[in-house]
């Protein structure tokens, strides 16, 4: 027994290998300037409330999957032809991010068992598969759901895609989601995101 991690505090007080307790708050600062970064660590704080006991690489999987976009060459779906689900788009930016994520995991020392572990559920972070990859697109949408909504408002108001096309990737990563213990956590922040989308819109647009 020990104590919680930060972000982790839904897990308990379950154990973590040494190397993971100096490991994780090293992720948190590694991901801290991507300028969605509040997304990254509810996206942990989600995985763990789905699965306290999710594995370590699991976890790190969580807060690291979109670090691709903090680096120059950034990954970014065509927002104007409201192409969330492109399978060429996101398999780009999943194994973009794997990269990154793997090469500094080496750096931090990690061994390849672990390296190896935390590149799968990154690579299926979009579109699920595993029970791993499941998991993590679940934790990914609940997340996005609750904190990104100003973000596809942002969007809207800058012309970069439609009203239609902004409610359709709330949509898009509602519908996704595979387990449905996730679906029903998620579909509060799914309706109010929908509908905080519309009146915000509505009102910034009269
Ligand atoms: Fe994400």
């Amino acid at each position: 027994m020990s104590e919680p991690l930060p972000l982790l505090e839904a897990a308990g007080n379950r154990d973590y290998s040494d190397a993971f307790r100096r490991l994780w708050p090293q992720a948190i600062e590694w991901v801290e300037p991507y300028y969605d970064s509040i997304h990254l660590r509810h996206t942990a704080k989600w995985l763990v409330r789905l699965d306290p006991y999710a594995s370590e690489p699991l976890l790190i999987a969580a807060l690291t999957h979109d670090v691709e976009r903090m680096f120059p060459g950034g990954t970014q779906p065509d927002k104007r032809a409201g192409a969330w689900d492109d399978v060429e788009y996101n398999t780009r930016h999943a194994q973009r991010s794997a990269v990154i994520v793997g090469d500094w995991l080496r750096e931090q020392g990690l061994p390849p068992e672990f390296v190896d572990a935390a590149v799968p559920p990154i690579l299926e972070h979009e579109f699920g598969g595993s029970p791993e990859g499941n998991l993590i697109q679940a934790a990914d949408s609940i997340s996005f759901l609750e904190v990104n909504g100003h973000l596809v408002m942002a969007w809207v108001l800058h012309g970069e895609t439609s009203l239609h096309h902004a409610l359709r990737k709330l949509d898009w990563m509602y519908e996704r989601i595979q387990r449905d213990d996730a679906r029903a956590l998620g579909r509060p922040y799914y309706e109010r995101s929908r509908a905080t989308l519309r009146d915000d819109v509505a009102r910034a647009v009269p």
